[in-house]
């Protein structure tokens, strides 16, 4: 299909955090309630539609495992969007993100449009971080920011689509 832009996403974040759970969802409209692990890099893509314009996503879904970190970086190259990823269940998830958002400032362009996502938010009883905690990290670092739930999919086209719209 014929697109007018084609815009290149990473996705990022600890291990477990429900990265390829959000792009399974996003491009497939299913859930995955079981863990595979990525190894290196996972690829998946979508046609969006903003304003009218046909926007071809091309997203480069990561391993959040440390032993991959340098394949991950080497990822960050050409992309105009991030999703870095936390789990609202396990704050060292959230813990962790500085060190994302180092790594991703330091190997991406500086423009690059980063969306703070808080994955889980169907697991309210399990909650570790609250969701002011995720807005003011966002704003402290001049991200954009919602709560997402791979499971339910809620806000999950929106988390896609609202990155595009920054970077369109
Ligand atoms: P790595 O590939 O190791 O970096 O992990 P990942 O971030 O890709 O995690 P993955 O998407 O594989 O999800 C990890 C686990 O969390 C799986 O068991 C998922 O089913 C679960 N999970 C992911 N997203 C959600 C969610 O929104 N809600 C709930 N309840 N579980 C989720
Ligand atoms: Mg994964």
């Amino acid at each position: 299909m014929a697109y007018a832009y084609l815009f290149k996403y990473i996705i990022i974040g600890d291990t477990g955090v429900g990265k390829s759970c959000l792009l399974l969802q996003f491009t497939d409209k299913r859930f995955q309630p079981v863990h595979d692990l990525t190894i290196g890099v996972e690829f998946g893509a979508r046609m969006i539609t903003i304003d009218g314009k046909q926007i071809k996503l091309q997203i480069w879904d990561t391993a959040g495992q440390e032993s991959f970190r340098s394949i991950t970086r080497s990822y960050y190259r050409g992309a105009a969007g991030a999703l870095l990823v936390y789990d609202i269940t396990r704050r060292d998830t959230f813990n962790h993100l500085t060190t994302w958002l180092e790594d991703a400032r330091q190997h991406s362009n500086s423009n690059m449009v980063i969306m703070l996502i808080g994955n889980k938010s169907d697991l309210e009883s399990r909650r570790e971080v609250k969701k002011e905690e995720g807005e003011a990290f966002a704003r402290e670092h001049g991200l954009i920011f919602m709560e997402t739930s791979a499971k339910t999919a809620s806000n999950v086209e929106e988390a896609f689509i609202n990155t595009a719209k920054e970077i369109y």
